[in-house]
């Protein structure tokens, strides 16, 4: 896979709701070992919500493969833990698009020890923004019935959610250009 330039023009730094100082930007090839150390800080039930299964010991491979990111079709970005030596990785937050770019699939994990501070909060507001600025049309994403928490948010934030009986899943989809970003920035 050829990986195109790191988009910098996308690093923020930002202090969440709970007062965490993060700094958010597009995933690096060498993020795999902080990747690997943000999903040994997930419970199982975090894991299950994200990946729909339980990975016990997920290789290196899978990794290195998740902080490959092809820049120029997709938004992948990180929150980093600032002012601290060792650079953290609290959450990942990744919008895949299709071919056509119009569309993108939605999959956001934050690590159980920094879960409700509000970084998933500034993650959801920076990758949006970007995503209507690269004129992506919808967002769509997957979320398992029992996780209560995110299907309440994503209610909130404007998804139209619809049970999926095949994959006993509920499908999520929003029309971005319908988004009000200074709205979703005051709540
Ligand atoms: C969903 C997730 C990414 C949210 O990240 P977060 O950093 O915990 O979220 P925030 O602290 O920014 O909170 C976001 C919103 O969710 C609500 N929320 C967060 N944790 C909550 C909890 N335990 N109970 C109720 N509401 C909660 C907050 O009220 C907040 O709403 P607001 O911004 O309107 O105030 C995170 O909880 C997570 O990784 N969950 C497991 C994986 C998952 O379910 N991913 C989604 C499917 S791919």
């Amino acid at each position: 896979m050829v990986i195109k330039d790191y988009p910098d023009q996308y690093e923020v730094s930002t202090t969440t709701r709970a007062g965490l100082d993060i700094l958010i930007r597009p995933m690096k090839a060498d993020d795999a070992p902080r990747l690997k150390a943000l999903f040994h800080s997930l419970s199982p039930k975090t894991v299950y919500f994200r990946f729909f299964t339980q990975l016990h010991d997920p290789s290196e491979e899978m990794f290195k493969k998740l902080a490959q990111v092809d820049h120029d079709r997709h938004v992948v970005l990180v929150a980093i833990e600032r002012n601290t030596e060792d650079q953290k990785i609290l959450g990942v937050f990744r919008l895949m698009c299709d071919p056509g770019g119009k569309q993108a699939e939605l999959a956001v994990v934050v690590g159980d020890p920094w879960q409700g501070k509000g970084v998933g909060a500034k993650l959801f507001e920076h990758g949006f923004s970007i995503a209507k600025e690269r004129g992506i049309e919808s967002i769509v994403g997957m979320v398992l019935p029992e996780n209560k928490t995110v299907l309440s948010l994503a209610r909130r934030l404007g998804f139209a959610v619809r049970w999926n009986a095949d994959d006993h899943a509920y499908d999520l989809r929003m029309n971005l250009r319908a988004l009000d970003l200074e709205h979703m920035k005051h709540h």
